[in-house]
């Protein structure tokens, strides 16, 4: 597995955490910013990961501002992306396994590093489970191919 991970100036110390967690986990990473001392706006971080997903380029993606709330919401607007906003294990478990999520959203003024580790870990670890739930999901990508 390959995954892309970017944070705006908000989420830096996680993006950090996260990308000590893949290097144990010996998952490959390309990490896409931001070198930020100073203020950035989140949509140039979250869209370059959301299209490298989309375009297949990397399987996943992870991305971290203040709240993980801007992050989620630009990485959405790219046409096969299903990022899911997850503060809490379960969350994290159930979204790979009934959305299959492919780009994971958290926010570090809202959990510290050491809840991070572990969404992200199951996160990365957990299967689609598919059947029903693939139903569902096709048809979201069903409407991405008419609508948008
Ligand atoms: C930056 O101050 C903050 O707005 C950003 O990190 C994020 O929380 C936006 O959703």
């Amino acid at each position: 597995m390959k995954v892309a991970i970017a944070s705006d100036h908000g989420g830096v110390a996680i993006r950090q955490e996260i990308k000590k967690l893949m290097e144990e986990m010996e998952i490959e990473y390309i990490d896409l910013g931001c070198e930020c001392g100073s203020s950035v706006d989140y949509p140039d971080y979250a869209i370059p990961v959301a299209e490298k997903v989309a375009s297949g380029e990397v399987d996943r993606g992870i991305l971290i501002c203040g709240t993980g709330i801007g992050m989620s919401i630009a990485a959405n607007k790219v046409k096969g992306v299903r990022c899911a906003l997850v503060h809490d294990v379960y969350s994290a478990k159930m979204t790979r396994e009934h959305n299959d999520s492919n780009i994971l959203a958290m926010g570090e003024r809202v959990i510290g590093p050491g809840l991070a580790r572990e969404i992200a870990k199951v996160w990365l670890t957990t299967e689609f489970a598919g059947g029903r739930h693939a139903n569902r999901v096709n048809k979201i990508h069903q409407y991405e191919q008419t609508h948008l």
